[in-house]
């Protein structure tokens, strides 16, 4: 397939609608899993301009830092520890409307005011999570929560 991506404007759910069957396209006959991962946060960085977008993958009971579009992120997070800890222990997307209101939110960058984190499950285990970082407060909803994890499902398990 071509490898630019087709940006699209209009409302975020049409945006969302637009970019799916692309990111489809990115991952089809794919197997390698940071390349997968590579292209997911290139293709929603170029689509939305998120300050941070990215993945934490499970490894030895940790939260590793995967591959990301933005600044330079911490490395390391333990289940349970902010706000990607968290959603990780609970298993469920985590939206954040104002990240200095999160208890024990880990501030990777500073500019960083509200979040989400969806959890990806592999069978019935959580073997990481998408982490979506905005400059602006209250930036992700129900429509953001919907298609990152309608996205996130179509990582190849293997
Ligand atoms: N803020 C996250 C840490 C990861 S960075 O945002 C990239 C958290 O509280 O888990």
């Amino acid at each position: 397939m071509a490898e630019d991506l087709n940006i699209q404007t209009g409302t975020k759910q049409e945006q969302y609608e637009a970019l799916i069957p692309q990111i489809e396209g990115l991952l089809s006959g794919e197997p390698n899993l940071i390349s997968n991962l590579a292209n997911i946060t290139a293709a929603l960085k170029e689509q939305f301009n998120w300050w941070w977008v990215g993945f934490y993958w499970v490894q030895e009971n940790e939260l590793v830092l995967a591959p990301f579009q933005g600044p330079v992120a911490c490395t390391r997070i333990k289940k349970g520890r902010g706000v990607c800890g968290g959603a990780w222990e609970k298993g469920v997307t985590t939206i954040v409307d104002d990240v200095a209101k999160f208890p024990g939110h880990i501030a990777c960058s500073s500019a960083s005011k509200s979040e989400i984190v969806v959890p990806i499950y592999f069978n019935e285990t959580i073997v990481g999570v998408l982490d979506v970082d905005s400059e602006f407060l209250s930036h992700f909803d129900e429509i953001d929560k919907q298609y990152l994890e309608k996205i996130v499902r179509l990582i190849p398990n293997s």
